[in-house]
């Protein structure tokens, strides 16, 4: 694992608050003389089942994300643990749900602490930070409306983009129609989770109705041929977290997930961690894990780094800085 840490790496699909350390949500709890001890197994971590109790798990943990001081404070520790992984530049996906509940004064509140606490993370761990708000489909429509609202009015060089998450089983992608255009109106760029639970249709049905730029996960396009050419042709650029995929048993081993083969066929990919620690992942692992499955070299990261680059939602005087950081 250790032997690709050193590489500079690009992450563009991080859960902010998928991403808390366990110690650290145990500590919060603690401070709030909350018990939710029964998150956690035996060895600490977070203990789930599938991908419908890992997303009540998650709430749970994240409902001790309860001021805009618990996220700077979460942003720090997040950022510590993308530096070990060599990561320069990571997105973020931060919900306006648990961000002041779509309350647009509230989630201003939660976004300047978080751009406070992203310019102390770069000062100190070198890794430079942006947002993607990213309501959660399963809270509805409305939510999603309100969540679209709160982005619309930070919209800028910190809050740069807008997505979805959540149970992609439930609901239509155009139920989201509203929020995808009222955030594209505000001059946020788009992804939406698509093609992790749903196969190709799910995928075709998102871009038609959200038109996104990028996919999380985006992998089960390799079910229809047809849509992996469109994918490429169109320069859709898929968010693939590998051992998220594994880990929630989307497939057997890393061996046939698809992400060599859809690289193959000319669409873009990129690889994240999703939620690392609910995985046991990091950047470092992801890239381990794509060396030993499919022999990934050096010169294969940097191409999926240059692309990871070249898709993420900032301007072009952070792309050109990062990239200057790709090259030593
Ligand atoms: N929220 C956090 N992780 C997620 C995943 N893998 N799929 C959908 N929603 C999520
Ligand atoms: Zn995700």
């Amino acid at each position: 694992m250790d032997e690709f840490r050193a590489l500079p790496k690009v992450e563009l699909h991080l859960h902010l608050e998928g991403a808390a350390p366990p110690s650290f949500i145990r500590g919060l709890a603690a401070e709030k003389h909350e018990d939710i001890s029964g998150i956690f197994g035996a060895d600490g971590g977070y203990a789930w089942t599938d991908f419908f109790h890992f997303l009540k798990v998650y709430e749970a943990a994240s409902s001790v994300l309860r001021s805009p001081r618990d996220y700077q404070r979460l942003l720090l520790a997040v950022a510590e643990e993308s530096a070990a992984s060599g990561v320069v530049y990571s997105e973020i996906f931060v919900s306006p749900d648990l961000c002041g509940g779509g309350d647009t004064e509230a989630f201003g509140d939660y976004m300047a602490a978080l751009k406070e606490a992203a310019a102390e993370a770069e000062r100190g761990f070198d890794v430079t930070f942006r947002v993607i708000a990213t309501p959660i489909r399963h809270f509805g429509p409305e939510k999603a409306r309100a969540a679209a609202l709160c982005a619309a009015e930070k919209a800028g060089d910190f809050l740069t983009g807008f997505g979805i998450g959540g149970d992609e089983t439930r609901l239509e992608p155009a139920d989201f129609a509203w929020a995808f255009d009222c955030a594209r109106e505000a001059g946020l760029r788009l992804t939406a989770h698509a093609g992790e639970w749903r196969g190709p249709d799910g995928i075709r049905d998102t871009l038609r109705a959200l038109r996104p730029e990028r996919l999380g996960h985006g992998v089960r396009a390799i079910e229809d041929l047809a849509l992996v050419d469109e994918l490429a042709e169109q320069g859709i650029v898929l968010e693939v977290c590998p051992v998220s995929n594994i880990a929630l048993g989307l497939y057997p081993d890393m061996r046939r997930h698809p992400i060599s083969e859809l690289d193959r066929r000319g669409v873009k990919v990129t690889i994240s961690s999703d939620d690392p620690p609910f995985f046991h992942t990091s950047m470092a692992r992801e890239y381990a894990e794509m060396h030993r499955a499919f022999d990934w070299d050096e010169g294969q990261f940097h191409k999926i780094t240059a692309q990871a680059l070249d898709a993420a939602f900032c301007d072009a005087d952070t792309k050109a800085r990062i990239a200057k950081k790709l090259e030593a």
